[in-house]
């Protein structure tokens, strides 16, 4: 089966299903504890409800926007995901040039499996760097350094991931990178042959940003515990002012939920706020994504510009979340579904479902530009989700 047959996020996330080992699918696939977060973020977008315009020319729609201060080719990032060579050799890079093709800012993790330089080199395009404040404050300083010199635009701060999320899927499997054989996962592999000789022919997935940094070597931890181990928890106000203050670059917050640290954010001088909940990966019990929104929305007062994920599927989340008043949308595991059923195709392949789904709904709405989808789509108060700020999409992210 090939990709071109996948017609939607979840057909390439059964593709992804079939072809990985359990463990590698549940690594992306779950959240933290019961799964809650995870499932209110699909709840939170399914719940609501547009009002599309009729008698409009949209014949010709425009996805095209401004992302901050530079237009993209539709309002999508490629959010930061870690580890996710475990699926597809070269996965970062996959999608990286997915993104590229699709003139929308990829951003890579410092816990990816391919390294700041190589994504530079190998896919170039819009590139942001997402850092963990370590507790070696030398290496984080050198992964500044780094990001700082191969070019990229903006560093994207992860502000939800004071420890790591209690994945209990990963506990369960015994999932860890680099990859081990234990009696779980052996028949895992061994039953998954394509994934296993693609492992075999190029090995090991490895942190490759955290290559020589001492607190993720230890070989008895499992990812989740490695990245939680070596987070610096003591991090807050004044160091991320400092942050702020060494990053020449666009600077980005991510994994914010509520209105006052984004008021407080908004005054620090950051230049957009990304409200997130890791995809339900992190604090089980976190508000939706679609939730949060409206409050990080009142305490920004129109001052920077507000990105989103967890939870979006479809090209109609995208209308959604941008009627709600985000800049724009960023998407986690549907581009790492595509890119772990079948590498860069995957990733092409998942995106162009999302822009053709996006091009479809604005054109349903009468919206034929980004700049129209406003909060006049949202049903009015009384309704689930009231009508916020109208957001004029083309200035703001200047
Ligand atoms: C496998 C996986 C790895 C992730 N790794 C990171 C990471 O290294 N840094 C980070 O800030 N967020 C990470 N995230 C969270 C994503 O950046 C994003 O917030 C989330 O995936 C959005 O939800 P969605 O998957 O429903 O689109 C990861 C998510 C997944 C699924």
């Amino acid at each position: 089966m090939s990709v071109q047959d996948a017609h939607s996020i979840e057909d390439l996330r059964r593709m992804a299903q079939r072809r990985l080992p359990r463990g590698v699918f549940d690594f992306f696939d779950g959240g933290a504890d019961d799964e809650n977060t995870l499932r209110a973020n699909r709840e939170g977008f399914e719940r609501i409800r547009l009002r599309p315009r009729v008698l409009v020319n949209v014949q010709e729609p425009d996805l095209s926007t401004m992302l901050l201060g530079r237009r993209a080719g539709a309002p999508l990032v490629i959010a930061p995901t870690g580890a996710i060579g475990a699926g597809w050799p070269g996965a970062d890079v996959a999608i990286a040039r997915a993104a590229a093709r699709l003139s929308i800012p990829y951003t890579l993790s410092t816990t990816a499996t391919s390294s700041i330089e190589d994504i530079a080199t190998l896919a170039g395009g819009r590139l942001w760097f997402q850092l963990y404040v370590l507790k070696d404050r030398a290496f984080t300083e050198k992964l500044l350094e780094r990001a700082g010199a191969a070019g990229y635009e903006a560093l994207v701060v992860t502000l939800d991931l004071a420890t790591g999320g209690k994945r209990e899927r990963d506990l369960r499997n015994r999932f860890t990178v680099p990859l081990r054989a234990n009696w779980t996962t052996v028949r895992d592999f061994a039953t998954h042959p394509g994934w296993c000789l693609q492992l075999l022919r190029h090995g090991q997935p490895r942190f490759k940003n955290l290559v020589g940094f001492e607190g993720a070597s230890d070989p008895r931890a499992s990812i989740a515990a490695k990245v939680g181990q070596s987070l610096d928890a003591a991090f807050s106000w004044d160091d991320l002012q400092r942050l702020r203050e060494r990053w020449q670059g666009k600077f980005l917050v991510k994994g914010v939920s509520r209105g006052d640290d984004a008021d407080r954010l908004a005054g620090l001088g950051v230049d957009a706020i990304w409200v997130s909940n890791h995809g339900g990966r992190q604090l089980d019990g976190s508000v939706s994504s679609t939730d949060a929104l409206p409050d990080v929305l009142r305490g920004v007062r129109g001052r920077v510009p507000v990105l989103i994920d967890s939870g979006v599927r479809r090209g109609v989340d995208v209308v959604k979340a941008l009627a709600l008043g985000a800049q724009g949308v960023a998407i986690g595991r549907a581009t790492l579904y595509g890119a772990a059923a079948a590498g860069q195709a995957g990733a092409e392949r998942a995106l162009a479902i999302l822009t053709d789904e996006l091009r479809r709904a604005m054109q349903l709405c009468g919206t034929p530009t980004v700049a129209k989808i406003d909060a006049q789509l949202l049903q009015p108060s009384g309704s689930t989700h009231e009508p916020n700020q109208t957001v004029d999409h083309e200035t703001i992210g200047r």
